[in-house]
């Protein structure tokens, strides 16, 4: 076959298998009756592991043939194949094949010097980079920097691009590296907006206003990027993070009034001028902090709802952008104005748990890295106004079973493997224990039993909350991992711990997060930096790495990518790396009593299925009518009682 014909023949196989995939994730929010739902996952995993194979086959096939140079044909194959399929119905797990066929196609289209074309492509990988990479490593912002400014040099060509796609999409790209990329990165947090008078420059030029001064898609989007400059400058402004020099502050400051000039009748109706209008009345002392919280929390109030089956995806984002927008203000406004310490608590509570409820109604499988984004963020914002260690990890999960049901599942069987296991230890052995905070003694172990179960259920619990931050995909995979995925996974432990460095409460968590996939020995695993054979927690690390092994066991229903290991397989692998990998004593003790063995493959086994069950029935809820999720943190009691 011609490498044109092998080129579509791969796309039409591999995007049919993602489809495939896609129905088989979506049915099962559908579903309502838990028989028939508890075979739906089955047969889901059984069909998710053929696809994987398949794919496999596909992509290694299509690897092997794009190494030589490419025809005419074949660049066109590339091409169409890039833009009528992948671009079209855009996922998330796509993106290393797309880069692979867009890296392909940029160095075929630079021979011939296609600027339409190379435009096209660059703008392509610019977003696929940001979506999907920048949000794990800092290194992979300056990759995506670099495509975007590659896509913007093309500006250079203006008069040549006959394409008038390929024009908006160099506008497009100055709105990403801004919105997305830069605010981040560096740049527009310390007051440099020479992106933003880049892009006005290049909007003004003559060549530009000749070509595109009345189309409209392109004024939408230099519109759409003076407004978030404006939110910009507002929440700099506002933020307690950024201390800017008196000369940018003015400058932010103008910038705002020119922007309320302009829109002088309709501040009321335009929720960036209002946030906008707000913040000088703020900072120029106009307003009294009652006034202001109050006045935002009518405000947000008046925003219309989220509506998942009468809207579109897109009117829904924008609801949600307004929200978000408002809620950040709220916070702000609490933190910069002067509040007693209740009213704050109140308020920040009233606030962000409204806007919760708007977020858990959101599809599970709907724009999932832009909800991901939000409730990374959320649970930052909502974290100062939460009472104590338990209410954070109950909203902790709730973010988790919200966006990764699969990981949120996993965490509540490790927790409740662990709390079994741990008292087992104190049962037994409690001599393990001692040494472990402020136990100093047999008799202090089994006197605070309540209290060391509670830590180690919830260390179970939270021990992968790295993972809340990984692309969804690397969890709901229908095809080998690329080395750059294989990289992200073994960063999950730092990540998590990052994530929750600033809340005290989780301090004696952190060596548990960060040490859960190194070896007992300290020899093997990750993270290379860690000595968790000199951490004071070190025994229970061991419990939660034993745990998180024996979690795989018995797995028929949720496993995507590989027939699962019976309880027996992989605790004779425990035991075979007791020692290295696992605490011998820990898995000694385990194989010396067969009521305990018997109780660990309960929870994988009919446990794991009454967890899952609890949980979609959860998400159904949830979704299909809106209610609020339930939760039984204590996986214990959810895996034990019927
Ligand atoms: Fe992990
Ligand atoms: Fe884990």
């Amino acid at each position: 076959m011609a490498l044109h014909d092998d080129i579509r023949s791969f796309t039409k196989k591999y995007k049919k298998n993602i489809e495939t995939r896609t129905e088989l994730n979506d049915k099962l929010f559908k579903i309502c009756d838990q028989d028939k739902w508890l075979k739906t996952l089955k047969n889901r995993a059984v069909r998710c592991q053929k696809l994987y194979k398949d794919n496999e086959k596909l992509i290694s096939g299509l690897n092997s043939k794009l190494c030589g140079e490419l025809s005419d044909k074949a660049g066109e194959a590339l091409f169409s194949s890039i833009f009528d399929v992948f671009f079209d119905r855009f996922e998330i797990s796509d993106v290393p094949i797309i880069i692979l066929l867009c890296r392909t196609a940029a160095e075929h289209f630079e021979k011939k010097k296609d600027y339409n074309r190379l435009v096209r492509i660059y703008a392509f990988l610019t977003y696929c980079n940001m979506e999907y990479y920048s949000r794990i490593r800092v290194e992979e912002r300056d990759k995506t920097i670099e495509y975007a400014k590659k896509t913007i040099s093309f500006k250079e060509h203006y008069a040549e691009l006959d394409d008038p796609e390929a024009r908006l999409r160099i506008f497009r790209t100055y709105a990403n590296l801004m919105g997305n990329v830069l605010e981040e990165h560096t740049g527009l947090r310390d007051g440099d907006f020479s992106v933003y008078d880049e892009m006005m420059a290049l909007w003004s030029s003559e060549t530009v206003q000749k070509m595109d001064g009345n189309n409209s898609d392109i004024r939408n989007e230099v519109e759409w990027m003076k407004d978030n400059m404006v939110y910009v400058c507002a929440r700099n402004l506002l933020d307690y993070r950024t201390v800017h020099s008196e000369e940018i502050r003015n400058s932010e400051i103008a910038f705002i009034k020119e922007k309320l000039e302009e829109h002088d009748k309709d501040i009321e109706k335009n929720t960036i001028c209002w946030i906008a209008d707000m913040t000088l009345k703020i900072i120029n002392s106009e307003i009294t902090p009652l006034d202001a919280i109050h006045k935002v929390i009518m405000k947000t109030d008046a925003i219309a709802k989220p509506d998942f089956e009468k809207l579109t995806p897109e009117e829904n984002c924008d609801i949600l952008d307004e929200k978000y927008m408002m809620m950040e203000l709220s916070v702000a406004v609490l933190r910069k104005m002067d509040f007693t310490e209740k009213e704050r608590t109140e308020y920040g509570r009233q606030i962000t748990f409204r806007f919760f409820k708007d977020i858990h109604k959101i599809p599970n499988n709907l724009f999932t890295n832009y909800v991901d984004d939000i409730c990374k963020e959320y649970f930052s914002m909502v974290r100062p106004f939460l009472n104590g260690v338990g209410e954070k990890e109950q909203k902790l999960m709730q973010i988790f079973f919200l966006r990764q049901p699969l990981t949120y599942i996993h965490c509540l069987l490790v927790g409740s493997l662990a709390y079994r296991l741990g008292s087992a230890i104190i049962e037994k052995n409690p001599e393990m224990l001692v040494g472990l905070g402020e136990l100093d003694s047999i008799k202090d172990v089994i006197s605070k039993e309540n209290g060391i179960l509670d830590f180690v259920r919830r260390a179970g619990l939270i021990h992968d909350v790295g993972e809340i931050i990984m692309p969804t995909i690397i969890n709901m995979q229908t095809r080998s991992l690329t080395e750059d995925e294989k990289s992200f996974i073994l960063k999950h432990p730092e990540i998590g711990v990052e994530y929750l460095k600033e809340d005290t409460d989780f301090e004696p968590y952190r060596d548990v997060i960060l040490g859960h996939h190194k070896s007992y020995d300290g020899k093997s695993g990750y993270p290379a930096g860690f000595d968790n054979t000199a951490s004071p927690y070190r025994v229970i690390i061991d419990i939660i790495s034993i745990c998180d092994a024996l979690e795989n066991a018995e797995d028929y229903i949720s496993r995507a990518y590989k027939e699962p290991k019976s309880f027996d397989e992989i605790f004779r692998e425990i035991c075979e790396g007791a020692g290295t990998t696992y605490n011998p004593y820990i898995a000694d003790m385990i194989k010396n009593d067969d009521a305990l063995r018997k109780e660990l493959r309960f929870i994988v086994t009919e446990g794991r299925i009454k967890a899952t069950q609890e949980v979609y029935r959860n998400i159904v809820t949830c979704v299909q009518y809106g209610g609020s999720p339930y939760f039984r943190l204590n996986a214990v009691d959810m895996v034990n009682d019927g």
